[in-house]
């Protein structure tokens, strides 16, 4: 009795073990040297992605092309630099392509436009009031707009507008923002009290704000520890939202970060918008770290339902305290939460023991349910490391730079060159039998509005129930937070019709606006049981 008592809870052990090993995903080291270290990263509609540090760090780990070097007077460290400060990196073949910035990109921050090019905003130094362009091709390299920008623009966030031109949201000692490209040559800079109330005199704790287009067309933006609705139109705060409970800052250098959850369009509408704001590092931890001493990071999350006539901040605890992490929408309407430390703040040589382990947060469990450890990663990703999602699902990762220059030895937390991907347990090959894979023959161009036709191959018998059609905004990705990050679930999945062996249609209805979908590039997935599809690119205009 005794002895199958034992051997029972053996088993059992080992199954639980078994099964959590297999759902908790798993890690792929990439490359082991891609050069440069990846600060910022923006997926493009041909699945490479965009890549770029800073040009004042000394000499990168990768050449420029052709024998090309960069002449440049005003760089901080070297005048002639023949390596590079940005790649192109190509999902699909696993390859880069080095290319070359003429002026300093260091924290800065820009968009996907509606065309499919990216233009970054500002930096520092020489580069703080360009704008670039990149327009994706193989011979393709960055173009240069010396006086692009009103105002520098170092540490400011950026987001795409209903009207298809970007926003550009505070930077270091920037109280105001403005647009781009510019309606006239007369436009201005428009002036942003927010951004004085809510700095922080010594410690900052604004900067990268939150900004998110709400589906009313106003801007909700959050800054060190409380939010704003805005009409970026008419300069004008059109609600207040409640501080977070605890008053502790959110925001550069007490760096957390923050989606906006899934939207769920039905009828037209988005019924429930809502907001989720987590990690960070408490007041006065980056002036303790100047001092030597590196606090534990914040283990809160805080989730506001912007839609509420009256909200709250609603608290929640995650498995791991956590600064400088990022939050990603997975195409089935998870968030993830990954890379960071647990102690310390963003900034040189200020993080601590880093945090390995991903947690996956499930929105729509019961409160206290939501979290769940991942497998952890053998590489710490500190300040200056940056997370995206691409088309297979698969989270790429790279960076950690905690220091003024590529430091690869005597130091905490050596420059990481290395690019790794996480794949989360949906891509288990277990489940391959159960994943949806979508049918070339599927829509791809849409107007607002219109009914499209989605096909896929999933074999069994297909429940509507379990299934969702999922549209993923690719954002910019930098210091711990994702410009443009949306995902909407769209309406019409209501039935799966049968159109040959294994295969069915759905009709769905594409988003209603540019206030709920700005025109662009997104990747679509279909989701059955919670398993995404690769995704599709579409374009919605
Ligand atoms: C990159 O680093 C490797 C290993 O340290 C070195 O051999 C190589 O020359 C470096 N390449 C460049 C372009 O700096
Ligand atoms: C930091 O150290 C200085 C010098 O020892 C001291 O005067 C100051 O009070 C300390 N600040 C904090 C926040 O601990
Ligand atoms: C980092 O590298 C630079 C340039 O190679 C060097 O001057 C500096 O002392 C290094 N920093 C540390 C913390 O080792
Ligand atoms: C890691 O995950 C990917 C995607 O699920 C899978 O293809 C691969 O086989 C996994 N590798 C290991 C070692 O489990």
């Amino acid at each position: 009795m005794a002895l199958t008592l034992t051997l029972f809870i053996l088993i059992t052990i080992t199954v639980t073990i078994t099964t959590r090993v297999l759902a908790t995903g798993n890690w792929t080291l990439l490359h082991a040297n891609i050069g440069i270290t990846a600060m910022h990263m923006q997926l493009l509609p041909n699945d490479r992605i965009l890549i770029f540090d800073r040009t004042d760090f000394g000499l990168s780990n990768i050449s420029l092309a052709d024998g090309k070097c960069r002449e440049d007077n005003d760089d901080l460290v070297l005048k002639n630099d023949c390596t590079a400060h940005s790649i192109e990196y190509d999902v699909l073949t696993n390859s880069i392509r080095p290319l070359m910035v003429q002026t300093d990109v260091w924290c800065s921050s820009g968009s996907l436009m509606p065309d499919g090019t990216v233009v970054q905003t500002g930096g520092f130094n020489d580069g703080d009031h360009v704008v670039r362009i990149y327009d994706s091709c193989d011979k393709c390299d960055w173009k240069e707009i010396k006086s692009g920008l009103i105002n520098r623009r170092w540490y400011a966030t950026n987001h795409i507008l209903p009207g298809g031109r970007q926003i550009v949201v505070g930077g270091r000692r920037q109280y105001n923002y403005e647009f781009y490209p510019k309606m006239s040559v007369s436009e201005n800079a428009y002036s942003f009290p927010f951004l004085v109330m809510t700095h922080d005199p010594k410690l900052e704790n604004n900067l990268y704000p939150f900004v998110f287009l709400n589906p009313d067309g106003k801007l909700f933006i959050f800054a060190n520890n409380r939010a704003i609705l805005f009409d970026y139109s008419k300069n004008n705060v059109l609600r207040t939202f409640p501080e977070i409970p605890g008053g502790d800052p959110r925001n550069y250098p007490s760096t957390g970060s923050a989606v906006l959850l899934p939207m769920r369009i039905l009828k037209g509408n988005v019924g429930v918008v809502e907001v989720l704001v987590c990690g960070g590092a408490p007041k006065g931890a980056f002036r303790k770290a100047l001092n030597g001493t590196f606090v534990r990071a914040l283990r809160s999350c805080a989730r506001i339902r912007v839609s509420d006539p009256n909200p709250k901040w609603v608290m929640e605890t995650m498995p791991l305290a956590r600064v400088m992490g990022d939050m990603l929408l997975l195409p089935n309407g998870e968030v993830l939460i990954i890379n960071g430390a647990s102690a310390g703040t963003a900034g040189w040589e200020k993080g601590r023991e880093p945090v390995l382990h991903p947690v996956l947060y499930k929105p729509d469990n019961m409160l206290g349910h939501r979290f769940e450890a991942q497998t952890p990663s053998t590489i710490p990703r500190m300040y200056h490391s940056t997370a995206i999602l691409v088309r297979d699902g698969r989270v790429l990762v790279g960076g950690s730079n905690p220091h003024v220059y590529y430091n690869f030895t005597n130091v905490r937390y050596p420059t990481e060159l290395r690019f790794e991907a996480f794949s989360p347990s949906y891509l288990d090959p277990s489940l391959c039998g159960s994943r949806p894979k979508i049918s070339p023959d599927s829509q791809t161009q849409f107007r607002y509005g219109d009914q499209v036709k989605v096909r896929f191959m999933l074999s069994g018998h297909v429940d509507p129930k379990s299934l969702l059609v999922t549209m993923v905004s690719p954002s910019f990705n930098t210091h711990s937070f994702s410009m443009n990050q949306r995902l909407l679930i769209l309406d019409g999945v209501n039935t799966a019709t049968p159109i040959g062996n294994s295969k069915y249609q759905v009709v769905v209805t594409a988003p209603p606006s540019a206030n709920i979908a700005p025109a662009k590039y997104y990747l679509l997935f279909v989701v059955y049981k919670q398993v995404p599809s690769e995704g599709i690119w579409v374009q919605i205009s």
